[in-house]
């Protein structure tokens, strides 16, 4: 029998949609009670993506089952990627990929360096990443082209993977993760949610799970708050949208049963939050440390700067704006347990390739990225009084 929702719902889906097993599913769906007392609304449940994986968990074990299915067919050996100094995206290709036999080349741009990246870069190293530091979206370009077209002149065939490893393809997994709350639902007293809470930054998680609510004819009356922590140069409420509806056209496409939707269709369930990005990728606001607190103190749930702190913020607000109302409201945790780095014995920084040793010292590098018409330039950013990076 399988554990996989998706499969469950479209059992002809099975042979369709290649996946390689690398999580734990369904990830366990748990009420915060503690919480809830505090802020006195709707019920909050917590979704434990941070448990997807034990080597390393979040919402990334969801797509990368999906990509790696898909470099397998296509016989790549070598997955060429790319995020910010920090990128989860980066370090979860690496852990899962590396176990599964491939080498990955990870393209880093800037962030504010934080303790979380500081140990991410040392995690990045330990699973083997082949790192290269590109400073800014034009390096990430570059870099792109320099590092797939020197792979194919080398004879290596190497499969190229957007930032955040969004797509229509790996969009399916959120999908999975809707019907999987579903199910866990059925048994509860309330079992419709009122909304759902995300972080989004390339938009796939939200795109899956909006995709999801349309299949699932058991919470036609859930929403689903998206929570901004880029700019809306790179993500608005239209990509998601279009990102869910590509996705339920290629699983329309295997499957008789489901039915494609226009992304015009889509929008009015989602709920994108533009409140929390404060000054930007990767920067903490007074609300993403008390979220952080919050969680810590009531709950022993470790939440961090980038994501998923500004998406619990969201829902903190949600539930004081509903104070006194019964309902109920979830929290998907995308980001991977801390217990990842237990029992790693961590490189040192100076194992790290030599672009990257500036983040562990105390000397802000000098750098213009391209990111300065949205953001400061996060690095010269440290000699501005009164600044705080994200903590
Ligand atoms: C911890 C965490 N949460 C949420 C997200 C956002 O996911 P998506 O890019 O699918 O919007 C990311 C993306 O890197 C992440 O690392």
């Amino acid at each position: 029998m399988t554990h996989y929702a998706l499969f469950k719902k479209y059992p002809g889906l099975e042979n369709k949609l290649l996946r390689a097993e690398l999580g734990n599913w369904p990830t366990p769906l748990q009420p915060l009670e503690r919480l809830t007392a505090h802020l006195g609304g709707p019920a909050v449940y917590i979704k434990r993506d941070d448990l997807s994986s034990s080597i390393y968990g979040g919402n990334k074990a969801r797509k990368l089952e999906l990509i790696l299915a898909k470099a397998n067919r296509k016989g790549c050996r070598e997955i060429i990627t790319a995020g910010g100094l920090g990128s989860h995206h980066i370090l979860a290709t690496a852990a899962l990929g590396s176990r599964a036999g491939y080498r990955v080349r990870g393209l880093f741009f800037c962030q504010p360096v934080t303790d979380h990246v500081k140990k991410n870069l040392l995690l990045d190293q330990y699973f083997g990443t082949e790192m290269h530091f590109v400073k800014d979206y034009f390096g990430l370009v570059r870099g792109y082209l320099w590092h797939y077209f020197s792979g194919l002149a080398f004879g290596k065939k190497p499969l190229l993977l957007m930032p955040g490893g969004s797509n229509r393809l790996t969009t399916i997994g959120y999908v999975n993760c809707l019907l999987e709350i579903a199910d866990q639902l059925a048994g509860l007293e309330q079992p419709i949610p009122d909304a759902l809470f995300t972080a989004a930054g390339t938009g796939g998680t939200a795109a899956g799970l909006l995709a999801g609510l349309q299949l699932e004819n058991r919470l036609t009356l859930t929403n689903l708050h998206a929570v901004r922590v880029v700019q809306p140069e790179i993500l608005s409420k239209k990509r998601i949208c279009k990102m869910a509806a590509a996705s339920l056209k290629l699983l329309a496409s295997l499957e008789w049963q489901i039915v494609p939707l226009q992304a015009s269709a889509l929008d009015q369930r989602l709920i994108l939050e533009d409140g929390y990005l404060g000054e930007g990728y990767g920067f903490s606001s007074d609300k993403t440390r008390e979220a952080c607190q919050l969680f810590k103190e009531l709950e022993g749930i470790e939440l961090e700067a980038c994501y998923t702190a500004k998406a619990a913020a969201a829902l903190i607000d949600y539930c004081r704006r509903e104070r006194g109302r019964r309902g109920l409201v979830i929290f998907v945790n995308t980001a991977a347990h801390p217990s990842c780095y237990n029992g790693i014995d961590l490189p040192e920084p100076a194992a790290l390739p030599e672009a990257f040793r500036w983040c562990f010292s105390d000397t802000p590098r000098n750098c213009h990225c391209g990111l300065q018409k949205q953001n400061y330039p996060f690095c010269s950013a440290v000699s501005r009084p009164g600044w705080r990076w994200a903590d």
